[in-house]
Protein backbone atom coordinates (compact mmCIF):
# COMPACT_ATOMS: atom_id res chain seq x y z
CA UNK A 1 0.00 0.00 0.00
CA UNK A 2 1.14 3.23 -1.02
CA UNK A 3 1.66 6.18 2.21
CA UNK A 4 -1.08 8.37 0.60
CA UNK A 5 -3.21 5.65 0.57
CA UNK A 6 -2.90 5.14 4.77
CA UNK A 7 -5.55 6.48 6.88
CA UNK A 8 -4.51 9.99 8.40
CA UNK A 9 -4.03 8.37 11.79
CA UNK A 10 -2.03 5.21 11.18
CA UNK A 11 0.00 7.57 9.04
CA UNK A 12 0.85 9.69 12.21
CA UNK A 13 1.45 6.63 13.65
CA UNK A 14 3.95 4.73 11.48
CA UNK A 15 5.60 8.44 10.98
CA UNK A 16 5.50 8.56 15.00
CA UNK A 17 7.33 4.89 15.12
CA UNK A 18 10.00 5.87 12.41
CA UNK A 19 10.72 9.11 14.07
CA UNK A 20 10.84 6.95 17.42
CA UNK A 21 13.70 4.32 15.95
CA UNK A 22 15.82 7.21 14.73
CA UNK A 23 15.47 8.87 18.08
CA UNK A 24 16.74 5.82 19.54
CA UNK A 25 19.68 5.40 17.21
CA UNK A 26 20.73 8.83 17.57
CA UNK A 27 20.90 8.49 21.36
CA UNK A 28 22.84 5.19 20.69
CA UNK A 29 25.12 7.34 18.40
CA UNK A 30 25.71 10.31 20.35
CA UNK A 31 25.73 8.99 23.99
CA UNK A 32 26.79 5.34 23.47
CA UNK A 33 23.49 4.22 25.56
CA UNK A 34 21.35 1.16 23.78
CA UNK A 35 17.76 1.48 23.68
CA UNK A 36 17.41 -0.72 20.84
CA UNK A 37 16.25 -3.67 22.38
CA UNK A 38 14.26 -2.51 24.85
CA UNK A 39 10.68 -3.04 25.06
CA UNK A 40 9.08 -0.93 22.05
CA UNK A 41 6.45 -0.44 23.71
CA UNK A 42 7.51 0.95 27.50
CA UNK A 43 9.93 3.23 25.01
CA UNK A 44 7.31 4.52 22.74
CA UNK A 45 5.29 5.55 26.09
CA UNK A 46 8.14 7.44 28.03
CA UNK A 47 9.21 9.43 24.79
CA UNK A 48 5.61 10.26 23.76
CA UNK A 49 4.86 11.14 27.42
CA UNK A 50 8.12 13.56 27.14
CA UNK A 51 6.78 15.09 23.96
CA UNK A 52 3.62 16.03 25.36
CA UNK A 53 4.88 17.26 28.85
CA UNK A 54 7.19 19.67 26.71
CA UNK A 55 4.41 20.59 24.39
CA UNK A 56 6.35 19.77 21.56
CA UNK A 57 4.91 18.77 18.08
CA UNK A 58 7.09 15.87 16.96
CA UNK A 59 9.24 13.20 18.44
CA UNK A 60 11.80 14.50 16.04
CA UNK A 61 11.70 17.92 17.89
CA UNK A 62 12.40 15.99 20.91
CA UNK A 63 15.58 14.76 18.78
CA UNK A 64 16.54 17.74 17.83
CA UNK A 65 16.60 18.87 21.43
CA UNK A 66 18.33 15.79 22.82
CA UNK A 67 21.36 15.92 20.61
CA UNK A 68 22.07 20.11 20.88
CA UNK A 69 21.50 20.33 24.57
CA UNK A 70 23.74 18.02 26.63
CA UNK A 71 22.12 18.09 29.57
CA UNK A 72 18.77 17.18 28.37
CA UNK A 73 19.96 13.71 28.10
CA UNK A 74 19.89 13.50 31.59
CA UNK A 75 16.46 13.82 31.95
CA UNK A 76 15.90 11.50 29.29
CA UNK A 77 18.01 8.70 30.99
CA UNK A 78 15.62 9.29 33.92
CA UNK A 79 12.96 8.90 31.39
CA UNK A 80 13.72 5.63 29.98
CA UNK A 81 15.55 3.47 32.64
CA UNK A 82 12.19 4.21 35.60
CA UNK A 83 14.70 4.24 38.57
CA UNK A 84 11.03 3.05 41.02
CA UNK A 85 11.99 1.07 43.84
CA UNK A 86 11.93 0.32 47.51
CA UNK A 87 13.16 -1.25 50.56
CA UNK A 88 12.52 -5.04 50.65
CA UNK A 89 10.02 -5.10 47.51
CA UNK A 90 8.09 -8.19 47.81
CA UNK A 91 9.25 -8.94 51.49
CA UNK A 92 8.50 -12.46 50.21
CA UNK A 93 11.17 -12.75 48.82
CA UNK A 94 14.01 -11.52 50.64
CA UNK A 95 12.16 -13.64 53.46
CA UNK A 96 12.93 -16.87 50.91
CA UNK A 97 16.83 -15.84 50.42
CA UNK A 98 17.35 -15.32 54.11
CA UNK A 99 15.96 -19.27 54.17
CA UNK A 100 17.17 -20.76 51.21
CA UNK A 101 20.21 -19.15 50.21
CA UNK A 102 22.01 -17.56 52.65
CA UNK A 103 22.72 -20.91 54.79
CA UNK A 104 24.89 -21.68 51.69
CA UNK A 105 26.32 -18.48 51.09
CA UNK A 106 27.99 -18.96 55.04
CA UNK A 107 29.86 -22.18 54.03
CA UNK A 108 32.01 -20.16 51.58
CA UNK A 109 34.55 -18.01 53.68
CA UNK A 110 34.02 -15.16 51.29
CA UNK A 111 31.66 -13.59 49.16
CA UNK A 112 30.60 -11.62 46.58
CA UNK A 113 27.14 -10.23 45.33
CA UNK A 114 25.99 -8.66 42.95
CA UNK A 115 22.96 -6.27 42.69
CA UNK A 116 22.86 -5.19 39.00
CA UNK A 117 20.45 -2.48 37.90
CA UNK A 118 20.03 -1.11 41.72
CA UNK A 119 18.62 2.45 41.03
CA UNK A 120 18.54 4.57 44.43
CA UNK A 121 20.45 1.83 46.21
CA UNK A 122 17.02 1.04 48.70
CA UNK A 123 17.38 -2.86 47.21
CA UNK A 124 20.94 -2.82 48.50
CA UNK A 125 20.64 -1.58 51.92
CA UNK A 126 17.85 -3.89 52.57
CA UNK A 127 20.68 -7.07 51.63
CA UNK A 128 23.32 -5.34 53.35
CA UNK A 129 20.94 -5.44 56.60
CA UNK A 130 20.31 -9.12 56.15
CA UNK A 131 23.54 -9.93 55.74
CA UNK A 132 24.55 -8.21 58.65
CA UNK A 133 22.19 -10.18 60.61
CA UNK A 134 23.06 -13.41 59.45
CA UNK A 135 27.08 -12.59 59.98
CA UNK A 136 28.22 -12.32 56.35
CA UNK A 137 28.51 -8.84 55.92
CA UNK A 138 32.11 -8.49 56.90
CA UNK A 139 32.99 -11.35 54.54
CA UNK A 140 30.92 -9.93 51.67
CA UNK A 141 32.04 -7.86 48.88
CA UNK A 142 29.25 -6.36 47.29
CA UNK A 143 28.67 -4.38 43.96
CA UNK A 144 25.81 -2.34 43.51
CA UNK A 145 25.96 -0.88 39.60
CA UNK A 146 23.09 0.78 37.62
CA UNK A 147 23.71 2.61 33.84
CA UNK A 148 22.28 5.84 35.23
CA UNK A 149 25.08 8.11 37.20
CA UNK A 150 22.17 10.48 38.83
CA UNK A 151 21.27 7.30 40.48
CA UNK A 152 24.16 5.91 41.93
CA UNK A 153 25.04 9.58 43.67
CA UNK A 154 21.50 8.59 45.76
CA UNK A 155 22.42 5.13 46.64
CA UNK A 156 26.12 5.95 47.20
CA UNK A 157 24.51 8.39 50.02
CA UNK A 158 22.23 6.41 51.64
CA UNK A 159 19.50 9.13 52.83
CA UNK A 160 16.20 8.58 52.12
CA UNK A 161 12.88 10.10 52.68
CA UNK A 162 11.40 9.93 56.31
CA UNK A 163 7.95 9.49 54.85
CA UNK A 164 9.13 6.19 53.61
CA UNK A 165 10.19 4.79 56.96
CA UNK A 166 6.62 3.40 57.75
CA UNK A 167 5.91 1.10 55.13
CA UNK A 168 9.61 -0.29 54.96
CA UNK A 169 9.59 -0.75 58.56
CA UNK A 170 6.65 -2.90 57.63
CA UNK A 171 8.36 -4.35 54.53
CA UNK A 172 11.38 -5.41 57.22
CA UNK A 173 9.26 -6.99 59.47
CA UNK A 174 7.83 -8.99 56.97
CA UNK A 175 10.74 -9.78 55.26
CA UNK A 176 11.29 -11.74 58.48
CA UNK A 177 14.35 -8.68 59.71
CA UNK A 178 15.46 -9.97 63.47
CA UNK A 179 15.97 -6.56 64.90
CA UNK A 180 14.12 -3.30 65.31
CA UNK A 181 14.15 -1.40 61.44
CA UNK A 182 15.36 1.79 63.35
CA UNK A 183 18.69 0.13 64.74
CA UNK A 184 19.72 0.93 61.11
CA UNK A 185 19.16 4.38 60.68
CA UNK A 186 19.56 8.26 61.90
CA UNK A 187 16.90 10.55 61.56
CA UNK A 188 17.34 13.89 60.67
CA UNK A 189 14.38 16.28 59.71
CA UNK A 190 12.47 15.05 57.30
CA UNK A 191 15.42 12.27 56.13
CA UNK A 192 16.72 9.12 57.53
CA UNK A 193 20.28 8.12 56.81
CA UNK A 194 21.63 4.40 56.81
CA UNK A 195 24.53 3.30 59.00
CA UNK A 196 27.78 4.22 57.27
CA UNK A 197 28.75 0.21 58.68
CA UNK A 198 26.60 -1.19 56.33
CA UNK A 199 28.42 0.18 53.52
CA UNK A 200 31.95 -0.31 54.23
CA UNK A 201 32.13 -3.47 51.76
CA UNK A 202 29.53 -1.77 49.00
CA UNK A 203 31.22 -0.63 45.46
CA UNK A 204 28.74 1.38 44.07
CA UNK A 205 29.82 1.20 40.00
CA UNK A 206 28.49 2.32 36.34
CA UNK A 207 27.99 -0.97 34.42
CA UNK A 208 25.48 -1.36 31.42
CA UNK A 209 23.85 -4.75 30.82
CA UNK A 210 23.32 -3.93 27.23
CA UNK A 211 26.99 -3.12 26.56
CA UNK A 212 29.61 -3.81 29.16
CA UNK A 213 31.06 -7.32 30.07
CA UNK A 214 31.39 -9.51 32.57
CA UNK A 215 31.52 -7.63 36.03
CA UNK A 216 33.11 -10.07 38.81
CA UNK A 217 32.93 -13.61 39.42
CA UNK A 218 30.19 -13.80 42.26
CA UNK A 219 28.24 -15.91 44.78
CA UNK A 220 24.85 -14.02 44.49
CA UNK A 221 23.33 -11.54 41.55
CA UNK A 222 19.97 -9.74 42.27
CA UNK A 223 18.64 -8.10 39.36
CA UNK A 224 15.19 -7.05 40.13
CA UNK A 225 12.42 -5.60 37.64
CA UNK A 226 15.17 -4.33 35.14
CA UNK A 227 14.50 -7.45 32.63
CA UNK A 228 10.96 -6.58 32.15
CA UNK A 229 12.10 -3.72 30.57
CA UNK A 230 13.71 -5.73 27.38
CA UNK A 231 12.76 -7.37 24.95
CA UNK A 232 13.36 -11.12 24.80
CA UNK A 233 16.61 -11.03 22.86
CA UNK A 234 18.12 -8.51 25.11
CA UNK A 235 16.90 -10.71 28.42
CA UNK A 236 18.50 -13.64 26.75
CA UNK A 237 22.38 -11.60 26.41
CA UNK A 238 22.16 -10.78 29.65
CA UNK A 239 20.77 -14.05 31.53
CA UNK A 240 23.73 -15.01 29.59
CA UNK A 241 25.90 -12.34 30.98
CA UNK A 242 24.96 -13.61 34.56
CA UNK A 243 25.56 -17.24 33.82
CA UNK A 244 28.94 -16.33 33.27
CA UNK A 245 29.25 -14.34 36.08
CA UNK A 246 28.14 -16.76 38.43
CA UNK A 247 30.36 -19.15 39.83
CA UNK A 248 29.33 -22.84 39.28
CA UNK A 249 26.45 -23.60 42.36
CA UNK A 250 25.73 -19.35 42.90
CA UNK A 251 22.40 -18.08 43.05
CA UNK A 252 20.40 -15.38 40.89
CA UNK A 253 17.09 -13.88 41.86
CA UNK A 254 15.05 -12.14 39.66
CA UNK A 255 11.84 -9.49 39.87
CA UNK A 256 8.39 -10.86 40.31
CA UNK A 257 7.69 -10.81 36.68
CA UNK A 258 10.68 -11.90 35.26
CA UNK A 259 11.83 -15.45 34.45
CA UNK A 260 14.32 -17.48 33.49
CA UNK A 261 11.80 -20.11 31.49
CA UNK A 262 12.24 -18.74 28.02
CA UNK A 263 15.91 -18.20 28.30
CA UNK A 264 18.33 -20.56 26.29
CA UNK A 265 20.75 -20.83 29.56
CA UNK A 266 17.39 -22.82 31.45
CA UNK A 267 18.72 -26.25 31.74
CA UNK A 268 21.89 -24.73 33.69
CA UNK A 269 19.81 -23.68 36.46
CA UNK A 270 18.01 -25.55 39.29
CA UNK A 271 14.32 -23.87 40.35
CA UNK A 272 15.14 -22.75 44.05
CA UNK A 273 11.54 -21.09 44.62
CA UNK A 274 9.56 -20.62 41.42
CA UNK A 275 7.01 -17.83 42.98
CA UNK A 276 10.18 -15.85 44.01
CA UNK A 277 11.88 -16.39 40.73
CA UNK A 278 15.35 -18.13 42.69
CA UNK A 279 17.79 -20.05 41.23
CA UNK A 280 20.97 -21.77 41.23
CA UNK A 281 23.71 -22.24 38.66
CA UNK A 282 23.68 -26.34 38.53
CA UNK A 283 27.22 -27.62 39.34
CA UNK A 284 27.80 -29.70 36.73
C1 LIG B 1 12.77 -0.35 38.20
S1 LIG B 1 14.43 -0.12 38.68
C2 LIG B 1 14.70 -1.54 39.66
C3 LIG B 1 15.41 -1.21 40.93
C4 LIG B 1 15.58 -2.38 41.91
N1 LIG B 1 16.35 -3.45 41.32
C5 LIG B 1 14.24 -2.89 42.36
O1 LIG B 1 13.80 -3.96 41.95
O2 LIG B 1 13.58 -2.20 43.14
C6 LIG B 1 15.28 -0.52 37.15
C7 LIG B 1 16.73 -0.02 37.16
O3 LIG B 1 17.41 -0.65 36.06
C8 LIG B 1 18.33 0.28 35.54
N2 LIG B 1 18.67 -0.11 34.17
C9 LIG B 1 17.90 -0.07 33.06
N3 LIG B 1 18.60 -0.46 31.97
C10 LIG B 1 19.84 -0.77 32.43
C11 LIG B 1 21.02 -1.22 31.79
N4 LIG B 1 21.05 -1.42 30.47
N5 LIG B 1 22.11 -1.45 32.55
C12 LIG B 1 22.10 -1.23 33.89
N6 LIG B 1 21.02 -0.77 34.55
C13 LIG B 1 19.90 -0.56 33.83
C14 LIG B 1 17.60 1.62 35.63
O4 LIG B 1 18.48 2.72 35.62
C15 LIG B 1 16.86 1.47 36.96
O5 LIG B 1 17.59 2.05 38.00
Amino acid sequence: MLASDQPENERIISTQNIEIELLIEAIYQRYGYDFRSYNKAHVKRRILHRVSSLGLNSVSELQHKILHEDDFFDVILKDLSINVTEMYRDPSFYAVMRKEVFPLLKTYPYIKVWHAGCATGEEVYSFAIMLKEEGLLDRAQVYATDFNPLVLEIAKKGIYPVSRIKEYTANYQLAEGHYSFSDYYVARYDSVIFNQDLKKNIVFAEHNLVTDSVFAEVNLIICRNVLIYFNRELQNKVIRLFTESLIKGGYLGLGSKENLMFTDVYEQYTVIDAKEKIYKKKVL
